[in-house]
C-alpha cells in the first residue's frame, strides 16, 4: 500500500483542525447547521461524513449505534431520520461534548445517548442494535506511530488494531437481523481489513461506492458490511 499520500493528506487535515487560528466553530452540512468543537474531526474536511450520513440505512423505529461519533452529524441524522434510539460513542471527550451539543441543537437529545469510551467498552453489555456503524480512521500507520494528539485517532489507526477490535466485538451488540457497517475509502488498506474479517470467520461486502472530486484527488468512499 502507498502510505505516503494518505499520511500527507491526513497530517494536513489535523494541522488545520487543531492550529488554524480562525478555524470555524460551525459548519453547514446536509441542509443543517452544526456546532464544531476545537479538536474534533470536522465533518466537512473530506466528503466522508456527508457521504456516509447520506447513504446509511437508518433503522426507522429501531436502534442505531455509532462508534466514533465526532461532531455528531451521523448520530443526530440517524435520530432525525427515524431511528428510535441512538447511542453515540467516542474515545475523544471533546467529540462526546460536541455530539451532545448537536443533539440538543437539533432537538433529539431525548433519543441520542452519548458515551465516552474506547469502542464498545462504555456500551452496556446487554445492549443490542439494529445497525452498528463506524466511519473509521482509515489511514494505516505502523504500530509504533506517535499518536501525539487526541485528534490523531480520528485519522490514524496503528496497524488497524482498533478496526480489528471493532470487527471482533461488534457482533456481541447486534440485534437479530442487525447489520454492522464500516465507512471507509480507497485510501484505506482494504486487503488488510478483509484479512482481519477473515480471521474472525467473517467477510466484508461492498454496499455502496461514492466517488467525489476533492482538492487533492478524486476520492472513493465505501460503505462496507461485515457479514457472517
Ligand atoms: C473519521 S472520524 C469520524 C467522525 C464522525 N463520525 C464523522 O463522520 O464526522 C473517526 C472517529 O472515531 C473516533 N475513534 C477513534 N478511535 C476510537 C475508539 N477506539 N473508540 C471510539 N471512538 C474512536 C475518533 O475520535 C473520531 O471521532
Amino acid at each position: 500500500m502507498a502510505v505516503k499520500e494518505p499520511l500527507k493528506l491526513a497530517e494536513e487535515t489535523l494541522r488545520r483542525a487543531l492550529d488554524e487560528p480562525d478555524f470555524p466553530d460551525t459548519f453547514s452540512l446536509l441542509g443543517r447547521e452544526w456546532r464544531l468543537h476545537r479538536g474534533v474531526f470536522p465533518g466537512t474536511i473530506t466528503a466522508a461524513t456527508e457521504v456516509m450520513a447520506s447513504v446509511l440505512p437508518y433503522p426507522r423505529g429501531g436502534s442505531f449505534l455509532e462508534i466514533g461519533c465526532g461532531s455528531g452529524v451521523i448520530a443526530v441524522t440517524a435520530a432525525l431520520s427515524g431511528a428510535a434510539r441512538v447511542t453515540a460513542v467516542d474515545i475523544n471527550d471533546r467529540a462526546v461534548a460536541n455530539t451532545a451539543e448537536n443533539a440538543r441543537f437539533h432537538g433529539v437529545e431525548d433519543k441520542v445517548t452519548v458515551l465516552h469510551g474506547d469502542l464498545f467498552e462504555a456500551v452496556p453489555p446487554t445492549d443490542r442494535f439494529d445497525v452498528i456503524f463506524w466511519n473509521v480512521p482509515w489511514t494505516w500507520v505502523p504500530e509504533d506511530f506517535s499518536m501525539s494528539t487526541e485528534l490523531h485517532s480520528a485519522v490514524f489507526d496503528p496497524d488497524y488494531r482498533a478496526q480489528a477490535r471493532f470487527i471482533a466485538e461488534a457482533g456481541a451488540h447486534l440485534a437479530d437481523g442487525g447489520r454492522t457497517l464500516i465507512g471507509t475509502a480507497d485510501l484505506a488498506d482494504q486487503r488488510l481489513l478483509e484479512r482481519l474479517a477473515e480471521e474472525r470467520g467473517l467477510r466484508l461486502e461492498l454496499v455502496r461506492r461514492v466517488r467525489r472530486i476533492e482538492v487533492h484527488r478524486v476520492m472513493e468512499y465505501r460503505l462496507l458490511e461485515l457479514l457472517a
